[in-house]
């Protein structure tokens, strides 16, 4: 179960990454993740990761296919894996085919969340990110009137991640339109694509994810 999950920045590609891996018992690759873990650690790479991030801009190939080859290396991915933000461009997309074939793990599904622009705004402005636990929550989703200002699951303080500002969230959204989008278009060429209402519930959401891929993969040969 080789699996890709794309989609705009805020489209819920994390938050739909992290059920599917947990349902179908894959590890989620997330290239996003992987970098803000680098860039806390400080080191020379972290801070050149930190310029590009923090502007909306992508990281250079070179450094990210680093991370990505390494992980995807992995034993756990032996059995699948779930992608989530690579590849982002159409260089990552030849590289990724590559190293696939090279590992005989080709890519079997993409999974592609539809959202719109103005939906995605509200999302990435409205996102506070636990600084204990790392969870997601969002500032529209919450069911009380109150603020949260705590993490609702280990009452970590929450944060605002650094390249949610509406500035940076534009040019995220050029980003993708221009570089990303030929990369989804290839896959629609290859008739890979799973096309997904993202505006949902994260619930609904997966409910639609979970009912096709147990239609095109046998689950229990998957998690056991
Ligand atoms: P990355 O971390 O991949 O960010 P992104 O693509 O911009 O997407 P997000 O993580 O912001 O959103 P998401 O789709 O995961 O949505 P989420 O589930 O969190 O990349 C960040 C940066 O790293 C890039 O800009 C680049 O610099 C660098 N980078 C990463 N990969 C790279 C690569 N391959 N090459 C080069 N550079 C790379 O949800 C968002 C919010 O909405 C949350 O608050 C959530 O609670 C809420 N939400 C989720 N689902 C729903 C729903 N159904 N209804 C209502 N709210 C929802
Ligand atoms: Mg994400």
């Amino acid at each position: 179960m080789n699996l890709i999950i794309f989609g705009p920045p805020g489209a819920g590609k994390g938050t739909q990454a992290k059920k599917i891996s947990e349902y179908f018992n894959i590890p989620n690759i997330s290239t996003g993740d992987m970098l803000r873990e680098v860039v806390k650690k400080g080191t020379s790479f972290g801070r050149k990761a930190e310029k590009y991030i923090s502007k909306g801009n992508l990281v250079p190939d070179e450094l990210v296919i680093k991370i990505l080859k390494k992980r995807i290396k992995r034993k756990d991915c032996n059995k699948g894996f779930i992608l989530d933000g690579f590849p982002r461009n159409i260089k990552q997309q030849k590289y990724l085919s590559s190293l696939l074939e090279e590992i005989e793990k080709p890519i079997e599904q993409v999974i592609n969340l539809i959202v719109t622009d103005e939906e995605i705004k509200k999302r990435l402005l409205g996102r506070r990110v636990c600084s204990e636990c790392k969870k997601n929550f969002n500032i529209y989703q919450s069911n009380s009137d109150e603020k949260i200002d705590k993490c609702p699951v280990c009452g970590g303080k929450l944060m605002i991640r650094g390249d949610d500002n509406i500035e940076t969230v534009k040019n995220r959204l050029n980003v993708y339109s221009e570089q990303t989008k030929p990369v989804i278009e290839h896959y629609y060429k290859k008739n890979f694509v799973i096309e997904i209402d993202g505006e949902n519930s994260p619930e609904g959401v997966f409910k639609d994810i979970k009912n096709i891929l147990e239609d095109i993969f046998d689950k229990d040969q998957i998690c056991c």
